[in-house]
């Protein structure tokens, strides 16, 4: 099957700095592709890339065949993105906040109100509908902002840093409705720093280090790859590995 995303020797320098560096990867649809790295590795560089709103100085990308460049208008209809910052506006309710995003879709105003509504129920949202966002929590928050990015079916769903600030019950609850919605086909690239966000979620995973992949892979395959598990120890864990990767000078 044709991989939904899709990039060969990505680049995006700033002021002569490669902050992603020769990004070649695959994701196929339907699976949950965790983008894993510190602070400054690249990864929300990368995501804007795929999703249009920064431009590549180098290399190309596609989504759903489609490439970021040169088609830009197909991608953004393909492609959704819950960004590190919320996109919610705080004065407005949620439902109200949730009709906007609908009708800057493009859906008129009946078809707005019942995919808001649909949306709000779906995310145990309907009680507090009605409330300005400025009085929902955090999870509450992220969920509103999840939804938002749902309001069209996106073929592929970006989302950076999925749980920052929310309480475990909240951060499970979000990789459940994430699992359910790769499960029902959208191809989901997540960003995080989070290693028991991609242990729990991820399907494959790219580790990201001064912009280059260090690694790539299912998550099987790099819990492996700290080595053969030796006779009484267990089997390395993926913070191995990552470790390993992303603090030693790494030669290709
Ligand atoms: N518009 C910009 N102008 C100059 N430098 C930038 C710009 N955007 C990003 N950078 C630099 O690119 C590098 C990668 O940033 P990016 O935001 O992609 O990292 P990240 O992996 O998402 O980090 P974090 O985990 O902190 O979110 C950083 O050094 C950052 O300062
Ligand atoms: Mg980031």
């Amino acid at each position: 099957m044709d991989p939904t995303i899709c990039t060969q020797d990505l680049t995006r320098t700033y002021d002569g700095t490669a902050v992603v560096d020769s990004v070649t990867l695959t994701v196929r649809r339907g699976r949950v592709c965790a983008l894993l790295g510190h602070n400054g590795a690249g990864k929300t560089t990368l995501v804007r890339m795929l999703s249009t709103l920064t431009r590549p100085t180098s290399g190309i990308a596609s989504i759903a065949g489609h490439d970021v460049v040169t088609q830009p208008d197909a991608v953004r209809r393909h492609t959704a993105l819950v960004g590190q910052a919320a996109s919610v506006d705080e004065r407005l309710s949620g439902r109200d906040n949730l009709v906007l995003f609908a009708r800057l879709r493009g859906r008129d105003k009946a078809s707005a109100t019942a995919r808001a509504g649909e949306l709000l129920e779906r995310f145990g949202l309907s009680d507090a509908a009605g409330r300005p966002v400025r009085t929902y929590s955090g999870g509450m928050r992220r969920k509103l902002d999840l939804a938002a990015a749902l309001v069209d079916d996106p073929t592929v769903l970006f989302v950076d840093e999925p749980s920052t600030g929310l309480d475990r019950r909240a951060r499970r609850d979000l990789w459940h409705d994430l699992r359910a919605l790769a499960d029902a086909g959208t191809t989901i690239l997540l960003t995080t720093q989070h290693l028991e966000e991609a242990d729990a979620l991820a399907d494959d995973v790219v580790i990201l280090r001064q912009g280059r992949v260090v690694a790539a892979g299912t998550i099987g395959e790099i819990r492996r790859l700290a080595g053969e598990p030796r006779m009484e120890l267990r089997e390395p864990s993926l913070e191995d590995v990552y470790l390993t990767l992303t603090a030693t000078e790494v030669t290709a």
